[in-house]
């Protein structure tokens, strides 16, 4: 039995890939289309033609898909099997024949990276906080990065009492039956929704729209919600202590979306310069992403923090 089935098993780990094997099913081409808008917008591009693309924790494989989609050339693996089946489903579902490679593996495991060599865009969404050893992680995801590459990446944003109440909750989670795992998940739901009421009365004598949802990205509320509720292991950070990792591993920060110190997920895309060192040998580059379509610079939004 492999060591991620064998940690779920102990109630040590959420099972991401049967929630993303789930949430698979709902898979559709306006999704698709949405999480390839999503792709475009962080990294500034028009395409990734002629890149080549790494999904770390690809999850449902809906983001390999994407950047398939636009022209890349695409490596994903995820350290649960049942995510590399959903990755493989999509694949065999909306991209039969595709210049795509699905496998287990594990961003932890040196000796699986060694054979992967160096990419122009390393993608590890809302994955290195969830692997038990999150700035091993980064530091690894880091170095699989091309010169003129980035990596882009979202962090849990670290809340302090906030973020620890949090863990406790998911760390009970997946030591509990099914009853206690509903209360949690109603619980939560209740306790992040708290404001709805609020924002809809807004919304209603302003006439403004909706806030961003999981949609935004192509994905499921209910499914995003599980994966909330559930994922653990689980490890928070802040934008500084981010940034500060990446400058030390050769990366530039290029693009910040922060949650506004709230609870969420910090986005970051760090690009590493040409000529850099900190990649790995022989790294294959097609180039400066930003020559592409010109990356969009954000400063460092204030946090509270
Ligand atoms: C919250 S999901 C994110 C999925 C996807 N990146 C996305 O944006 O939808 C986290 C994923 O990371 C995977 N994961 C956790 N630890 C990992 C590790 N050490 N190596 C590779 N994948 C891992 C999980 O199995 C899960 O599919």
């Amino acid at each position: 039995m492999d060591d991620n089935l064998l940690q779920i098993q102990r109630g040590e780990r959420f099972a991401f890939g049967r929630n993303w094997n789930a949430f698979a099913d709902l898979v559709d081409e306006g999704r698709v289309h949405t999480a390839t808008g999503s792709l475009r917008t962080a990294l500034g591009v028009e395409d990734l033609a002629g890149r080549t693309f790494l999904d770390v924790g690809c999850g449902s494989g809906l983001f390999s898909l994407a950047a398939h989609r636009l022209g890349a050339r695409v490596r994903s693996f995820d350290a649960d099997a049942e995510a590399v089946e959903s990755a493989a489903r999509l694949r065999r579902t909306f991209a039969p024949g595709a210049a795509w490679t699905i496998e287990q593996g594990s961003i932890l495991d040196g000796g699986y990276l060694a054979g992967l060599g160096a990419f122009d865009v390393v993608y590890a969404w809302g994955v290195l906080h969830h692997t038990g050893a999150m700035w091993r992680a980064f530091d690894a995801s880091a170095g699989l990065v091309a010169p003129g590459g980035v990596l882009f990446t979202a962090l849990y944003n670290d809340q302090g009492g906030e973020s620890r109440v949090w863990t406790a909750v998911k760390r009970r989670y997946n030591r509990s039956g099914p009853l206690v795992r509903g209360a949690l998940i109603a619980a939560s739901a209740a306790y992040i929704h708290r404001s709805w009421p609020l924002v809809g009365l807004g919304r209603l004598l302003t006439g403004g729209s909706r806030p961003a949802s999981p949609r935004a990205r192509g994905m499921s509320r209910w499914h995003d919600m599980l994966d909330w509720v559930g994922g653990y292991p689980f490890e928070v950070s802040k934008p500084e202590q981010v940034i500060a990792r990446a400058r030390a591993r050769g990366l530039d920060l290029l693009y910040l979306k922060t949650c506004g110190g709230g609870l969420g997920c910090n986005e970051y895309v760090l690009r590493r310069p040409i000529g850099s060192a900190g990649a790995r040998e022989g790294a294959e580059t097609a180039g400066d992403l930003a020559y592409l379509g010109g990356p969009r610079p954000q400063t460092p939004q204030g946090h509270p923090r």
